[in-house]
């Protein structure tokens, strides 16, 4: 079933799950993400279906996580929130996951698509990790997975000045799978989607495992030390400003307070 924020459809044995808040380029309120994570976890345990396909749509996969939902709230809020813990349950989901990715995925959204295990982009797709012009740094997972699909130079460069980035650039640092035309990208997802539906569950289970083992390790206390700073920052002044000057759409004005 479709929830208020994601429209699903089944296709054969394949789930389609579109983002569905595009007022505001699909940002990733708490809501949005809970039937996200319910909806794919609904999923895992269904025998009918094998593979997930998440998009959003033309304009944007998603622009973030939702910067007025947290443009006020405190260091102490966040932490008590601790709101970006259950995207681990999106790391949970045994069945493959591939983005289909369109316009903006930006931010949590770039955060999101890492979280799935393949991601398929239109050539106007637009990556990027911008936190950095709000005050703030990625939170859910950004640092750690965009720098191991980077490297570490390359990451820098990308995170510190928040930079966009094409379906091209992100596809020759690995991070993108395949570049296909804008029209083409749920159509493209969908056969690989049902080529890998077509195999057997129990060796795509375990493929998926095991090739994120490859992944494990230092990788949680990465993302345990990412989200606490990412909680910090909520105890600064520029933090504000930059969140709010986004709101008022103006320029932030950066004190270093
Ligand atoms: N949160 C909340 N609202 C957002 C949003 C976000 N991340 N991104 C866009 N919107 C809203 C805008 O406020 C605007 O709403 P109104 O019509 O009510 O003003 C609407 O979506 C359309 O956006 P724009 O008018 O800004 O569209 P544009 O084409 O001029 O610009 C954009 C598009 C460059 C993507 C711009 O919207 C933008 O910079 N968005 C924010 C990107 C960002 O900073 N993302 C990171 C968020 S923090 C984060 O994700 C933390 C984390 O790691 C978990």
């Amino acid at each position: 079933m479709s929830t208020e924020f994601i429209l699903k459809q089944i296709d054969g044995a394949v789930a389609v799950l579109r983002l569905n808040r595009p007022d505001v380029l699909n940002a990733l309120n708490i809501p949005l993400m809970d039937q996200l994570i319910g909806m794919l976890e609904a999923i895992d345990t269904d025998p009918g279906v094998r593979c997930v396909v998440l998009t959003g749509n033309d304009r944007a996969f998603a622009a973030g996580a939702d910067i007025k939902e947290m443009a006020e709230a405190s260091v102490v809020d966040m932490y008590e929130r601790n709101n970006l813990a259950r995207w681990e349950r999106i790391k949970k989901v045994r069945k493959p996951i591939i983005a289909a990715v369109n316009g903006f995925c930006l931010g949590g959204g770039c955060e999101l698509a890492m979280h799935c295990d393949m991601i398929i982009a239109g050539e106007g797709a637009q990556f990027g990790q911008p936190e950095i012009n709000i005050g703030v740094i990625p939170g859910a997972g950004g640092t750690q997975r965009l720098t191991r699909e980077a490297g570490k130079f390359r990451a820098m460069e990308l995170i510190l000045t928040g930079r966009f980035f094409g379906a091209k650039e992100a596809a020759s640092i690995g991070m993108v799978t395949r570049v296909v035309p804008d029209a083409l990208v749920v159509e493209e997802s969908m056969k690989i989607a049902k080529d890998i539906a077509s195999k057997s569950p129990m060796a795509v289970r375990f493929a998926k495992e095991a090739v994120l083992k490859a992944f494990d390790g230092t990788l949680a206390d990465g993302l345990d030390y990412e989200r606490k700073m990412f909680y910090m920052l909520f105890g600064t002044e520029d933090q504000k400003e930059g969140m709010k000057a986004f709101i008022e759409k103006r320029k932030a004005n950066y004190t270093g307070k």
